[in-house]
């Protein structure tokens, strides 16, 4: 089967790019699962209700979040307390230290013929949040479907996470027990996408469906004062410029669950 990762919609721009595109690409890739990330969607921040609606009707069948996950936690409460609430947040968030609202770290989602385990992990090094290892959450996970009595073809990690290393780590770790892992968090498109020895395709970061320019999809001059001056009370503000990139990667993994190709997916356009 083929999935294809949009990462991470940031701000409007990256909403206006995605359904502009959206359409072209996955003709081109012809995908049974399309996901996306939208950890910066409303104001560079966790997407509002509306906009987790407006990119559904895109025909994206999944969506993952990451270290902003609660910044507009009130606005998606009813929606994450519908069954079918299409959205997970990273599963290693210590579950006590945030609000009492239901959420998911890893769905089985079935889709033509398939049930596929997507899994969204955070990572600990350089990340703002403190979180249980994603290493021994990924095991938990394993064991708790399997205790479960659920199946699945194929499993797919998010790992949100800043350092490349510790993305090796979880990768190689997770090697022939998972069929795709996909960096995200940085914004900033890796070149390093391959299969690792057990049939776990990789790419260590994705990139995101944003601004070109700027600075990883935010507007230069509004965060060159908290570099210069080390205090963080502006905020930041999304970038007016009309060039933007999608950017996505392609998996295609067999029935066995083992990766066969990996593409990542650049494209870069004015408005
Ligand atoms: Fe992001
Ligand atoms: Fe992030």
């Amino acid at each position: 089967m083929k999935i294809l990762a949009f990462w991470d919609v940031y701000w409007r721009i990256g909403r206006k790019a995605l359904s502009r595109e959206i359409d072209v690409i996955k003709g081109q890739y012809t995908p049974d699962l399309c996901i996306a990330n939208i950890d910066n969607c409303s104001s560079g921040r966790w997407a509002v209700e509306k906009h987790i609606y407006e990119l559904e009707s895109l025909g994206i069948d999944f969506f993952s979040g990451g270290d902003h996950f609660f910044d507009n936690i009130t606005d998606i409460q009813e929606y994450l307390k519908k069954d079918d609430a299409k959205l997970l947040r990273p599963a290693n968030f210590y579950e006590q230290r945030y609000y009492d609202i239901p959420w998911k770290g890893y769905s089985l989602i079935e889709k033509n013929g398939k049930n596929i385990l997507f899994i969204h992990l955070i990572g600990e090094v350089f990340m703002n949040h403190n979180v249980y290892s994603p290493f021994l959450k990924f095991d938990e996970i394993l064991s708790e479907v399997a205790d479960k009595g659920l199946s699945y073809d194929v499993c797919i990690v998010d790992f949100h996470c800043e350092a490349s290393a510790e993305f090796y780590g979880l990768a190689h770790f997770i090697d022939g027990r998972a069929g795709a892992i996909f960096g995200t968090h940085t914004h900033v498109q890796t070149n390093d996408e391959k299969i690792l020895p057990w049939g776990t395709g990789l790419i260590s970061d994705v990139w995101m469906n944003g601004a070109l320019f700027g600075v990883i999809g935010a507007e230069y001059e509004s965060v060159r004062k908290r570099f210069i001056t080390g205090i963080n009370k502006w905020l930041i503000s999304q970038s007016l410029e009309k060039e933007y990139v999608i950017s996505a990667v392609s998996f295609e993994i067999w029935d066995d669950g083992k990766c066969v190709s990996v593409e990542k997916i650049r494209k870069e356009w004015s408005l």
